[in-house]
């Protein structure tokens, strides 16, 4: 018998990758439930919606009927919840929908999936997984030196981080209290295909090709650990097989850039692409580099100085190994975006147009 996995937020950047690596390393059906908010998009999933293994339901996390529904017709084996608001200065500018979806949303699931359970036999129901993925943002700011365990306390300083943070506590306290098989993944910055370019890499990438600045927050020296998505895929399917419930695993890259740093990289990616002396856009403005886009804005308010994530635990007990350094990773996410430019145009269309979020006006 083939059992069905439910993925939530599945249209959305992880989700859509997570789509793909379930469906060549599992023999799972996959349920993707995604309310196709901004930041998700069919457009991500075309290709994998032809699969008969894949079936979708647009729906919001939140409803509680819906979710109810969705487990009765699918009993499902495994719930992977991707389902979130996630960009960091949409939070500073607006929380309710971060507090309705990240909060209220992950706690109807789990109400969901503890209901489902009692009607299940003993051994099914202790065979079931609920893995909630989250963030290290939870975690807060790092000085310049020490990483974030799975036993660093929680800090969070944007609404985004509390709301996730919130989320983290609500599941471990279903494992705490009806013993739901729960298990929580907190991942750092995450880069590659599908990612909507709202986000620092494929927003820069875009701008750089299309000859617009390229907005570096405060200083540029902000640090973050890089994660290649198609690496945080594989940590989260093994975490759900060999995971133990009422754990929670880091998953990190081991890859800390600061901010400009990146943005120097992928203006050298770039250039390799298509030579900024090739590209008219830059012509046109008199530019003969990639780099002189480079903009220095006003930092985003309480912006965490630096994230890096000790990735010990799920190495050593689940054998989880990055397989891509920041400079492969980044070449395929490069080559990625652009031979997807018809891809980037439809997921913004009348959603986002590269406009500065997260000032808190
Ligand atoms: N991207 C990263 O670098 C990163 C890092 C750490 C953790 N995370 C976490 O990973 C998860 C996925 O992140 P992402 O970058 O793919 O996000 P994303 O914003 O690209 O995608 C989120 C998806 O969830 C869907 N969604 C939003 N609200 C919903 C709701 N109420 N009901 C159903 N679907 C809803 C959206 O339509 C979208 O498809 C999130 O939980 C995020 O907090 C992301």
């Amino acid at each position: 018998m083939i059992e069905t996995m439910v993925i939530t937020g599945g249209a959305g950047f992880i989700g859509a990758n997570f789509v793909r690596h379930a469906l060549e390393h599992t023999s799972y059906r996959l349920l993707i439930i995604d309310k196709l908010t901004y930041a998700g998009n069919l457009a991500s999933i075309e290709d994998v919606l032809k699969d008969e293994r894949v079936q979708f339901i647009r729906a919001d996390i939140a409803d509680r009927e819906a979710m109810q529904a969705a487990f009765r017709e699918h009993h499902p084996v495994s719930i992977i919840n991707f389902a979130a608001e996630s960009h960091v200065d949409r939070s500073i500018d607006d929380p309710g929908p971060f507090i309705q979806t990240n909060i209220v949303g992950t706690y109807v699931l789990l109400e969901t999936a503890r209901k489902y359970l009692i009607n299940l036999s003993a051994e099914r129901a202790a065979g079931f997984r609920f893995l909630h993925v989250s963030t290290d943002e939870v975690y807060g700011t790092l000085g310049p030196e020490g990483l974030f365990s799975e036993i660093t306390p929680y800090a969070p300083n944007s609404p985004y981080a509390a709301s996730k943070a919130s989320a983290d506590h609500l599941v471990r306290a279903y494992f705490e209290t009806y013993r739901l098989p729960a298990i929580i993944t907190n991942c750092s910055n995450n880069y590659g295909p599908y990612q909507f370019p709202e986000k620092l890499i494929p927003l820069m990438l875009l701008n750089a090709l299309e000859g617009k600045p390229l907005p570096i927050y405060g200083d540029g020296g902000n640090i973050r650990d890089w994660l290649y998505v198609e690496d945080h895929c594989a940590g989260i399917l093994l975490a759900l097989q060999k995971g133990k419930p009422g754990e929670k695993y880091n998953i990190g890259g081991g890859n800390e850039r600061t901010n400009l740093q990146i943005v120097d990289r992928l203006c050298d990616e770039v250039e390799k692409i298509l030579p900024a002396a090739e590209n008219s856009a830059l012509q046109q403005l008199g530019r003969n580099s990639y780099h002189e886009l480079k903009t220095f804005v006003p930092d985003r308010p309480g912006h965490d100085r630096r994230y890096a994530i000790d990735a010990t635990k799920i190495r050593e007990e689940l054998g989880w190994r990055p397989v891509f350094d920041f400079e492969s990773g980044l070449a395929k996410t490069v080559a990625w975006y652009t031979a997807n430019h018809s891809w980037c145009r439809t997921v913004m269309a009348n959603r986002y147009h590269g406009e500065r979020l997260g000032l808190g006006k």
